[in-house]
């Protein structure tokens, strides 16, 4: 097959263009350029475009900045408001554009339509037209036909494929250097031997990861999968619902341990012993935030709806993720009693640990709901304080965990950061109003902490 596309055993690196310059877009970008091909980036954000011009990066993500350097230092990568140029100068385009939910849970394709448009109307040779945000079944048809019918003047060939992410941020440039899969689905074989040049140094571990320390410069292990493009885009969303079935699977044996005095913690880990089950996931809590999991559900549903398939296990899943702020708020308010007036320090913003993403995150709802009732809120995060502000300028926020503790009431733990790990509470203990801890995360011993002098509560633990 490779010589079927004229390669005669070469090393060829392909000239790739990246439509979008959000966490999948950048990542997607400085990782393909990383691996040795030329990449041009752009945005319909010609601000932020500027901002990348200007070798800022406009958002958190552990390594992106040191990975774009040594793209620009190499001149492998470049940035651009003008998508025509872009197109124009690849033989690969990705897709990354953002599908937010619509108001019915529906993905809003708008933003992957008006680029079908574009790529359609200025394209000028054959192009791979590589989907890569997450959308659902089926969307490959429709961009196939768009590209068609949008394209016909100038007779060019396209040729869609999905080749879904499965990046978690904070740790996105590992998880692309070091997949355990990756799926390619397409309408012929040149795609599929198209999309295996592109992930051949990864594949072959082929280069040095200037990062980690060449720990993750490639995956000879990863399997590499060609599907039909259905599959593929099916397989996105199935494998995303999965684990939050599996999260909410978790909390409701966590609810059911308080009720008949088991611990969640033992339970869950004897559970992800079994192999058939695996451990990861099974962590009970505030439940699952972020942009992926709440939308990428939302959105499976309304496919599964639309097809007249009633997925009724996912609508519970969204339920109980759902349930998991209620519970998490009447703990604080049997705990507090009185809200209104109480100092409450909220320890942790971002959805999860390691990122400034605050989208569709637990803590800002726990917020949002501590202000509504009339708390003073005491915020400390390390890195999604900037972000949070804007929301919620009426919350004070500190970077140091024991000035948010300072004169407190309680304190209500949202996001796991290390930082918060290691916070000596012999020392809290002595400069908070009340000692009383609501740990929506399972972070901490109870023993430990009721020695210390705490009320500790957290979610499906003895009390
Ligand atoms: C996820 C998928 O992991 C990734 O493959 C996909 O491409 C994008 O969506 P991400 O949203 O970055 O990645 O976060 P992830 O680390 O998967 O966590 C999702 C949410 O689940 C977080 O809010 C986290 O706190 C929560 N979670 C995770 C739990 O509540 N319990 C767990 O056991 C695991």
């Amino acid at each position: 097959m490779r010589d079927a596309l004229g390669l005669n055993g070469a090393e060829v690196f392909l000239r790739i263009s990246v439509i979008g310059c959000g966490y999948v877009g950048l990542v997607t970008g400085a990782c393909l350029s990383e691996a040795g091909h030329q990449v041009i980036c752009t945005d319909i954000d010609a601000a932020r475009i500027a901002q990348l011009q200007a070798g800022e990066v406009p958002i958190y993500e552990e390594h992106l900045g040191e990975l774009l350097d040594s793209c620009r230092r190499a001149q492998r990568i470049s940035f651009t408001a003008d998508a025509a140029e872009a197109i124009r100068a690849s033989d690969a385009i990705f897709i990354c554009v953002g599908t937010p939910p619509k108001e019915s849970g529906a993905a809003d394709l708008s933003a992957i339509d008006h680029v079908a448009r574009q790529i359609a109307r200025e394209a000028r040779t054959p192009k791979l037209v590589v989907e890569k945000s997450t959308v659902p079944a089926r969307t490959g048809i429709e961009l196939s036909r768009a590209l068609k019918a949008y394209g016909k003047d100038s007779g060019v060939q396209f040729r869609v494929a999905s080749n879904p992410e499965f990046l978690r941020e904070g740790t996105a440039i590992l998880d692309f250097f070091h997949p355990d899969r990756i799926v390619v689905g397409v309408e012929d074989e040149i795609a599929a031997e198209q999309l295996r040049e592109i992930y051949r140094p990864i594949l072959e571990r082929k280069f040095h990861c200037p990062v980690h320390d060449g720990k993750c410069g490639g995956n000879p292990q990863a399997t590499f999968l060609v599907t039909t493009i259905n599959s593929a885009e099916l397989i996105k969303h199935a494998s995303n619902s999965f684990l939050a079935l599996k999260i909410s699977y978790a909390n409701v044996i966590a609810d059911l341990c308080e009720k008949i005095g088991a611990d969640v913690e033992e339970v869950t880990r004897a559970m992800g012993l079994d192999p058939r089950i695996g451990a990861p996931f099974l962590k009970a809590g505030l439940g699952f935030g972020g942009f992926c999991f709440p939308k990428d559900i939302q959105a499976f549903i309304h496919l599964a709806d639309s097809v007249g398939v009633d997925f009724e296990m996912l609508k519970a899943t969204e339920r109980v993720n759902k349930q998991r702020l209620d519970r998490f708020l009447d703990k604080v308010h049997k705990a507090l009693w009185v809200v209104k007036g109480k100092k409450i320090a909220v320890l942790g913003l971002a959805f999860k640990a390691n990122t400034d993403d605050i989208r569709f995150a637990p803590a800002l709802e726990v917020v949002s709901r501590l202000l509504a009732e009339g708390a003073e809120v005491r915020a400390c995060d390390p890195q999604a304080i900037a972000r949070t502000r804007a929301q919620f300028p009426q919350v004070s926020y500190h970077e140091d965990p024991y000035e948010a503790l300072l004169d407190a009431d309680a304190a209500l733990l949202c996001t796991e950061w290390d930082l918060f790990r290691t916070i000596d509470w012999a020392r809290a203990a002595k400069i908070m109003a009340r000692q009383l801890v609501i740990d929506g995360r399972n972070l901490y011993a109870p023993a430990k902490m009721r020695e210390l002098g705490f009320e500790y509560h957290c979610f499906g633990r003895a009390e």
